[in-house]
């Protein structure tokens, strides 16, 4: 370690850059993944707003569409849906749009009544759920549940939604026709945007125990990617980002380990030459340094008096 430390002199600025570099590749990399999600979020909450908005003196069980969602989201249509949450465990509610709740239904926490949101996202699909290599045969719908209890509330987190019976059911209409040969996939998106993949049912129908976004897709290319291949794929870029992290986060701190005990050596070095001038001024010899064996010792070039042997001299 102090013998890499004294044989060190990489340029420091050098590494600085390439540890600054790093840094900033990887950290725009991390968010350049999260940023589409995050849209969709924001999105969720505006909807979330709208929805709310049609509910004025709702009836329990009735669906009110929106009807002022602002032009730059045209395209785009919500629905809301307000349900007490007894009713909605004892029957379920048959036909929310194209979701069919079956009853059974679990709400975490408890809430009295509760909001089904509908969202179908139209031709903003591809933009608020951008899915490489697919394409979808139908626009993106959303179901999402919030509580009911301040129909004024924003910004509201979603409930915990779990089914102790039958899985909730989206029926798509419109469906486009997938090209030949390549089979269709349901696709979800969980809460946090993360994608999951499993068989149409009928044609048209995807079946799913949680709330999130669902379409149906195709694979553009002509080699189908099973979700399983997607999935690892997925899994292994994550591991690169944290492997990227972490290499720049150990880098940064061997750096400002190894600056220090640099620095330290250099002090040490100085002090140790600082002492050894004030020793030479002293006894008024020019010390150097020797070799002897593997470690260094001072030693006198100059030796004023040679040391004799008696026996030589003697008569
Ligand atoms: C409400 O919206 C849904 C889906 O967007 C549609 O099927 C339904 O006809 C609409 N209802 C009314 C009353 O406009
Ligand atoms: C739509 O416009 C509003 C302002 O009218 C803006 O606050 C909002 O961010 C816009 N939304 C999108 C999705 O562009
Ligand atoms: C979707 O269509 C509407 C018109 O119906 C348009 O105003 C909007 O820009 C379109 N959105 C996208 C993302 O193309
Ligand atoms: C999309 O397909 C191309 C070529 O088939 C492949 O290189 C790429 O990794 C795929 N992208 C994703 C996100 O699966
Ligand atoms: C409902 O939510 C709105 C917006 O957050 C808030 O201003 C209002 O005080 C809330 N009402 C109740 C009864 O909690
Ligand atoms: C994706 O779906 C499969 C099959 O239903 C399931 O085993 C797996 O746990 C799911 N993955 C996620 C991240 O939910």
């Amino acid at each position: 370690m102090v013998q890499v430390c004294l044989s060190m002199k990489v340029p420091f600025p050098s590494i600085v850059m390439l540890v600054l570099l790093l840094c900033f590749v990887s950290l725009s990399h991390v968010r350049a993944q999260s940023s589409s999600n995050s849209e969709a979020k924001a999105l969720d909450v505006v909807l979330q707003q709208y929805a709310y908005k049609s509910l004025v003196n709702p009836k329990t069980g009735t669906i009110y569409n929106a009807t002022q969602l602002p032009s730059n989201l045209s395209g785009v249509k919500v629905s809301a849906l307000r349900l007490r949450s007894g009713s909605l465990r004892r029957k379920g509610f048959h036909m929310f749009n194209e979701f069919d709740i079956p009853n059974g239904l679990i709400v975490k926490p408890y809430v009295e009544r509760l909001v089904f949101v509908y969202q179908n996202l139209g031709n903003w699909s591809n933009k608020y759920y951008p899915l490489p290599n697919y394409t979808y045969l139908t626009p993106v719908l959303g179901l999402l549940a919030y509580d009911a209890l301040n129909l004024s509330a924003t910004n509201l987190p979603e409930l915990e939604i779990n089914p102790s019976g039958d899985p909730i059911s989206v029926k798509f209409q419109d469906v486009k026709s997938p090209p030949h040969g390549s089979v269709a996939k349901c696709v979800w998106f969980d809460l946090k945007g993360d994608s999951n993949f499993s068989n149409v049912k009928g044609g048209n129908t995807c079946s799913t125990s949680q709330q999130g976004h669902f379409s149906i897709v195709v694979v553009k290319s002509s080699v189908p990617l099973g979700p399983k291949d997607r999935g690892e794929g997925e899994k292994k870029s994550n591991k690169k980002v944290w492997i990227i992290v972490g290499s720049v986060v150990g880098g940064l701190v061997l750096l400002v380990l190894f600056s220090f005990l640099a620095l330290c050596i250099n002090n040490y070095k100085q002090k140790k030459k600082m002492q050894g001038m004030e020793r030479a001024a002293d006894s008024g010899e020019t010390l150097q340094m020797a070799s002897v064996g593997d470690t260094k010792a001072p030693a006198a070039t100059v030796t004023r008096t040679q040391p004799t042997l008696e026996h030589e001299y003697a008569p």
